[in-house]
C-alpha cells in the first residue's frame, strides 16, 4: 500500500507514493523546501481522516501554522493533528522522555503519518554512536507501530546527496534530496528533487525540477532539469 505525499508531482516519481510504513529522510540544504515538503504529506493525511504527529525541533506551534499557511495549507482547523516541539537546548533530556511516551502517544491518536522536522539539531548535539542509537529506535518505534514517517535533515554541504552526518541515509528505508542547482551566480537557481533511494521501488534517480509556490510544491515529473 503507497501513502501519497500530496504532491502529485512526486506521487508520479514513486509510482504512486511512499510505502507504508517507510521511514524516508528528506535532505536538502536551508530553504530548499523540507519542511514545506513534510507538510503537504501531514496535510494529505489529514484531509484523509488519518491522524498524523509533527515533532518539531525547529519552529513552535505557531509558526509551522504560519507557514503551512503560506503554502495553502490550513492545518489548525484539523483535530486529528498533534504537534509537538522540543526545545534544542532540551533535547537531550526530552529525548527519553520521547521514546518513552512516543509509542503511548501513536498508540491513543491511532496516528498513521508522523513528521519530525529536523533532526539536524539532535546530529548536532549526540556524538556519532548515540545518534545511530536514536534514529533507530526512533525508527523501530513507527515501525513497531505500523507509522510513516518523515524525516528532515539538512544536506551535507560538498555532497547535496548526502546526509550532514552520514547516518541518516543507512536507517531510513528511502531518502529524497531536494537541491539548489546554480548554473551562474546572476541565473536564479533551479530547485532540483531526486529520489536517492526507496526500497522496493523502481523509481527515476534524474533530478526533476520544482517550484515553492503560494499552494505549496509543484514537481515537474516529466520535465528535466538540464
Ligand atoms: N508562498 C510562497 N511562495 C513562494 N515561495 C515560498 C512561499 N512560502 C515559502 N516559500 C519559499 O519556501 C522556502 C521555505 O521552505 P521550507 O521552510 O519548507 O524550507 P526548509 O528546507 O525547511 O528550510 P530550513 O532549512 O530553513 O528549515 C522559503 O525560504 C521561500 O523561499
Ligand atoms: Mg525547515
Amino acid at each position: 500500500m503507497r501513502l501519497s505525499t500530496g504532491i502529485e508531482g512526486l506521487d508520479a516519481i514513486l509510482g504512486g507514493g511512499i510505502p507504508k510504513g517507510y521511514v524516508v529522510a528528506v535532505i536538502g540544504s536551508y530553504g530548499t523546501g523540507k519542511t514545506t515538503l513534510g507538510l503537504h504529506f501531514i496535510y494529505e493525511g489529514l484531509k484523509g481522516g488519518e491522524s498524523c504527529i509533527i515533532l518539531s525541533f525547529d519552529e513552535d506551534e505557531e509558526s509551522i501554522l504560519r507557514n503551512a499557511k503560506s503554502v495553502g495549507m490550513s492545518l489548525e482547523s484539523f483535530k486529528n493533528l498533534q504537534i509537538i516541539r522540543l526545545e534544542a537546548l532540551a533535547v537531550k533530556k526530552s529525548f527519553e522522555r520521547v521514546e518513552s511516551e512516543l509509542p503511548a502517544l501513536i498508540k491513543n491518536m491511532n496516528a498513521s503519518r508522523m513528521l519530525v522536522d529536523s533532526i539536524s539539531v539532535l546530529e548536532t548535539l549526540f556524538s556519532e554512536h548515540e545518534r545511530y542509537q536514536i534514529l533507530s529506535s526512533m525508527k523501530r518505534i513507527l515501525k513497531s507501530l505500523g507509522v510513516t514517517a518523515i524525516f528532515t535533515s539538512e544536506a551535507d554541504k560538498f555532497m547535496p546527496t548526502s546526509s550532514k552526518y552520514g547516518i541518516l541515509e543507512y536507517i531510513c528505508d528511502g531518502m529524497i534530496c531536494l537541491k539548489m542547482i546554480r548554473k551562474s551566480e546572476l541565473e536564479e537557481p533551479t530547485l532540483g528533487l531526486e529520489v536517492v533511494k526507496m526500497r522496493g521501488v523502481k523509481h527515476s534517480r534524474k533530478p526533476k525540477p520544482y517550484m515553492i509556490t503560494e499552494k505549496g510544491i509543484v514537481v515537474y515529473e516529466e520535465a528535466e532539469v538540464f
